[in-house]
């Protein structure tokens, strides 16, 4: 066996944001209205879909998918961080920061491997209009749907279980707001070789491998668009990616923005900064993004709203 002589870590000090005492407690209750409205703007269109028999397609579906996704994906994150900032001693225990990358990289996955599916619904309505149910069948959305929860708890295991097996020195202090996988291997003393392997390969997995799937999606909308220009058909395509594609522009946005634009002296910051764009703020505009110019949504809205205010006159 290993001789240990590593320090047992218990607890681990999560440093929060990067702001002042006196602005605390402006930046509770900013996170906290952000938060309840994530909760409550995904909560009404998982409800709104379920409901309408009208938006059981898998265009919908899926985005009922994405909005629990979303819903579980801030919920891992921003409840801890708002007991946090009204704790003293700001900690969380070995397991539960285990729990916590396990369960932010479960849902952060998923929502790549939901675009995925989306985008491949978008190409199939508009390239092959006419087989378009035939080949979107019930059978082959529920399989996209398990398939991407498969692969997604497979990964966000892996990376978890080679995190379990280091061991930390003595130094805890994250400098972050959670868990974040690629802070907590910097307090690492043991060899983390495999560790940065797997992160290497399975990154590309989950991040390139969806971005090229996505992007060959649209080429093909658009040149299918384009070999039969009318006004109506580039409208038609608009108004049914248009949502999709800002949604995806934001998912990939703040990756691109992580990852590739030259980090300032001060990366730490930046890189909190960006963390609580794609923890708070992305989530949150989901449901809007597809909500608002959305006729459908619109309709199902008015409709559960008339039913309830009937149900009501007729009930008094
Ligand atoms: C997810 O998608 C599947 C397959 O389309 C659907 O049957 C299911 O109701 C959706 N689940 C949620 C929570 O929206």
């Amino acid at each position: 066996m290993e001789k240990r002589n590593q320090t047992v870590i218990s607890e681990f000090l999560l440093l929060g944001l990067p702001i002042q005492p006196e602005q605390q407690n402006l930046f509770y209750a900013l996170f906290l209205a952000m938060y309840l409205t994530t909760v409550l703007g995904n909560f009404i269109i998982i409800v709104l879909i379920q409901l309408d028999s009208h938006l059981h397609t898998p265009m919908y579906l899926f985005l009922s998918n994405l909005s629990f996704s979303d819903l579980c994906f801030s919920s891992v994150t921003i409840p801890k961080l708002l007991q946090n900032m009204q704790s003293r001693v700001p900690s969380i225990r070995y397991a539960g920061c285990l729990a916590q990358m396990y369960f932010f990289l479960l849902f952060a996955d998923l929502e790549s491997f939901l675009l995925v599916a989306m985008a491949y619904d978008r190409y199939v309505a508009i390239c092959f209009p006419l087989h378009y149910t035939i080949i979107m069948s019930p059978r082959l959305c529920l399989s996209l749907v398990a398939l991407s929860w498969v692969l997604t708890t497979f990964i966000s295991l892996l990376h978890t279980l080679l995190m379990a097996r280091l061991s930390f020195c003595a130094d805890n202090v994250i400098p972050h707001f959670f868990c974040d996988m690629s802070a907590l291997l910097k307090l690492v003393c043991s060899d983390i070789q495999i560790n940065e392997m797997v992160i290497f390969i399975l990154g590309g997995l989950v991040i390139i491998v969806p971005f090229m799937l996505i992007f060959s999606s649209y080429v093909r909308i658009v040149s299918s668009i384009l070999k039969v220009p009318s006004a109506r058909g580039i409208c038609k395509a608009f108004s049914t990616c248009g949502s999709h594609l800002s949604v995806v522009s934001l998912f990939y946005g703040t990756i691109i923005g992580l990852y590739l634009c030259p980090s300032a002296n001060n990366s730490s910051v930046k890189e909190t900064v960006m963390a609580v764009m794609y923890t708070v703020v992305t989530p949150m505009l989901n449901p809007f993004i597809y909500s608002l110019r959305n006729q459908d949504i619109k309709g199902a809205w008015g409709r559960l709203l008339s039913k309830r205010i009937i149900h009501f006159s007729l009930g008094h």
